[in-house]
């Protein structure tokens, strides 16, 4: 186990009709100028946006609502946010929704604190964070985890490039996890959640640190529970035990528990960043895409015995040579995805199988213009990305 430094800030609020405790957190975490953040409008016609509004009214407090974010969330939506919180001086930003609105706040909340600093130098690392405002988030999808984690995720649109900034600035203040407010969940987006929560543990359990038994034992116990609970929130995201269940999950496979002592790999998610940044693809159909591609190519000698250990703790896999339990692991799990109904390569996004000049540009995007390597678990030059994504295209 490698030494660790954790702080985990934010007060969880969980629990069917926690949403009603929303004010009164806003209140105890300091707001009194609220910007209210939120997406396309799923919030809007479900009424729970109006609910918000009226519980701050009714709490004295002064709001305004910024709408519009989208999907894989654009830095330029973001400025016109910061633009926005300066204007009326807000002193808390709410999120209401899920990873993108969460990640949009948490940049208005840096740019508001920050306004003499381009946003996008935090996230290149050219500036270094050191202040911003309180964010509140009323969670309605489980998925990035981002209610409890230190990343923000932003697209910047003029260079394709989609980046995570990592600080404990982003923890938020407080987490609002009322299971109900996902029961009007698309099956594709909840299929796309219960994947991206899968991931964040993935992408840590694949590490190079041996002997490191107690998040090697939550992450197992942790998949477990989501692979049980996956499918059941996609037929039905009304099933609120369930859908409680998957929404816990999705916070805690992404505060960083499951990966404590540990080395992050998390060279799917940067694959699947890339990927998203060039065709705007939900976040976890572009980690499912190529999950199996990675897993193919890092599973190799000394990889299977992580993989079988993989197999027979989570997936029950009784086999007792390790490269046949890793290879049946993986199968599984790539059948999995294929119940949840999330793409298994690359076609199955649906933009048809890439020439190479495209699979090029994909491993430019990955690999920062070859300036970097990715994942722990095994090193992947840009070489190996370029690989993984011939491999997840169907090119052999
Ligand atoms: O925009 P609205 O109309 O609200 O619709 C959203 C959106 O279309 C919809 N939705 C959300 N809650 C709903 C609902 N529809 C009906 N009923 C509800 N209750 O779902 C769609 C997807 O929303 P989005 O916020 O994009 O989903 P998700 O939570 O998966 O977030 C994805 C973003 O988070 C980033 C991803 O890269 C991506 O940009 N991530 C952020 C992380 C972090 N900050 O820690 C870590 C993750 O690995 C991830 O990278
Ligand atoms: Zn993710």
């Amino acid at each position: 186990m490698q030494a660790f430094q954790y702080w985990l800030k934010t007060e969880i609020c969980f629990g069917a009709g926690s949403e009603a405790k929303t004010a009164e957190l806003v209140r105890k975490h300091g707001g009194t100028r609220i910007l209210v953040v939120y997406g396309g409008g799923s919030c809007v016609r479900s009424g729970l946006l109006d609910r918000i509004c009226r519980q701050l009214q009714e709490e004295g407090l002064s709001y305004e609502t910024f709408g519009g974010v989208q999907p894989n969330p654009r830095l330029a939506h973001a400025e016109t946010g910061v633009q926005k919180a300066l204007a009326m001086d807000a002193d808390l930003i709410l999120a209401v929704g899920g990873g993108s609105v969460i990640d949009t706040a948490k940049a208005i909340a840096h740019g508001k604190a920050n306004p003499e600093t381009p946003l996008w130098a935090f996230w290149t690392r050219e500036r270094e964070l050191e202040r911003s405002l309180p964010v509140g988030v009323v969670l309605t999808i489980p998925a990035a985890g981002s209610e409890t984690s230190d990343s923000a995720v932003l697209t910047n649109e003029a260079l394709l490039s989609k980046r995570g900034l990592s600080t404990d600035f982003n923890r938020p203040a407080f987490a609002v996890l009322d299971p109900c407010l996902a029961a009007t969940l698309p099956p594709y987006q909840a299929a796309c959640g219960v994947t991206d929560i899968l991931m964040h543990t993935l992408d840590r359990y694949f590490n190079p640190v041996p002997d490191n038994e107690t998040s090697d034992a939550m992450a197992e116990a942790l998949l477990r529970v989501v692979l049980a609970n996956g499918k059941r929130v996609v037929d039905d995201p009304s099933d609120t035990h369930a859908m409680g269940e998957i929404m816990w999950c999705g916070s805690l496979s992404h505060n960083g528990l499951t990966g404590l002592g540990g080395k992050k790999d998390f060279a799917v998610h940067q694959l699947g960043h890339a990927l998203s940044a060039k065709y705007d693809v939900a976040h976890g159909a572009s980690l499912s895409a190529v999950w199996e591609a990675w897993a193919d190519a890092v599973a190799g000698a000394d990889g299977y015995a992580r993989f079988a250990r993989f197999g027979r703790n989570v997936w029950d896999i009784r086999e007792a040579d390790d490269e046949t339990a890793a290879r049946t692991a993986i199968a599984r799990q790539v059948q999995y995805f294929r119940e949840l109904g999330v793409p298994v390569s690359l076609p199955e996004l649906g933009f048809g199988k890439l020439d190479d000049e495209a699979l090029d540009h994909l491993t430019d995007l990955c690999s920062y213009g070859n300036t970097r390597t990715i994942g722990s678990f095994r090193v992947l030059t840009a070489a190996d990305m370029r690989a993984i994504y011939a491999a997840a295209n169907g090119d052999h």
